[in-house]
């Protein structure tokens, strides 16, 4: 290993996670309905600015907000010279911004980062004193796939996949993610274990970069009603996909539509 690396993860964020199809265009929808056109946008766990960016590329006045200052560090660099964009470090359970938005939203299952009730009520509520009344929250949920999750419950870790290949923007390395997963019922958290390995011409591995283990809170459709519920939002729409699909057998994904009252 010739290059060391802080942290692969957020170097090859941008790379290895793709949009879903339709989700850019369904934030911008949103983005564009008067609520928000008149107050701006807070995207809470927005990353690397993957949706954020976009969106204030298109107009749309937001605030990106991350407890990750490594991740928010790449969001800014993307992001310098654009007037419409402010990234702010906090944690999407307890924070103060004074303002008020016509319209959050919480992409890419972040909202599956908090693991108890409490945290998530906690997460919900704040988000709804930032709205201004009649405003919208977008959360964007795994639908959880009953078979592959007793999988992972019985074989914890056993199966161990490979993500495709990737060139390193800076340092031009061939880097690929190795990955495992396990369930835990009692708590429904799906933990994944990983690691970037660092891959030589011929393909084989010169450099191994463990990862934090990263633990993932399984929400179910009942669990999220509920709490949309207990947080004072009522439900506007369930979607199953960016296209606005109903949820379904196959769903793979969970898109909330909540409003403030
Ligand atoms: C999978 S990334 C998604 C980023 C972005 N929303 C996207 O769709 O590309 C999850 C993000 O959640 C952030 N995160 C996790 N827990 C958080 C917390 N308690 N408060 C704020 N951000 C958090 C992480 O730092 C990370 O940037």
């Amino acid at each position: 290993m010739n290059q060391p690396h802080q942290n692969l993860n957020v170097e090859l964020y941008d790379l290895y996670v793709a949009d879903w199809p339709g989700e850019m265009d369904f934030y911008h929808a949103f983005a564009q309905q008067p609520h928000a056109n008149q107050t701006g946008v807070l995207e809470v766990a927005c990353g690397t600015g993957r949706v954020t960016i976009r969106l204030a590329q298109a107009g749309v006045h937001i605030t990106g907000l991350d407890h990750s200052l490594e991740m928010l560090a790449v969001a800014q660099s993307k992001s310098a010279g654009m007037d419409n964009v402010h990234w702010v470090q906090a944690d999407m359970r307890d924070f103060d911004l004074d303002a008020r938005f016509g319209l959050a939203i919480i992409p890419g299952h972040s909202f599956q980062n908090i693991h108890t009730a409490d945290d998530q009520l906690a997460c919900l509520t704040c988000i709804q004193r930032h709205l201004v009344p009649g405003g919208t929250l977008i959360v964007h949920l795994d639908h959880q796939e009953l078979d592959w999750l007793c999988d992972i419950g019985k074989n914890p870790f056993q199966t161990v996949k490979y993500g495709s290949k990737l060139t390193h923007p800076v340092t031009g390395q061939i880097c690929r993610r190795s990955y495992a997963w396990a369930y835990e019922r009692a708590t429904q958290t799906a933990n994944f274990h990983s690691a970037w390995e660092i891959l030589d011409e011929n393909e084989v591995v010169v450099g191994r970069y463990d990862n934090e283990p990263l633990r993932f809170h399984c929400v179910f459709r009942q669990e999220m009603e509920h709490l949309a519920h207990r947080a004072g939002f009522e439900v506007e729409a369930l979607y199953g996909d960016f296209l606005r699909g109903a949820l379904g057998e196959d769903s793979t994904e969970m898109i909330w539509v909540l409003k403030r009252p």
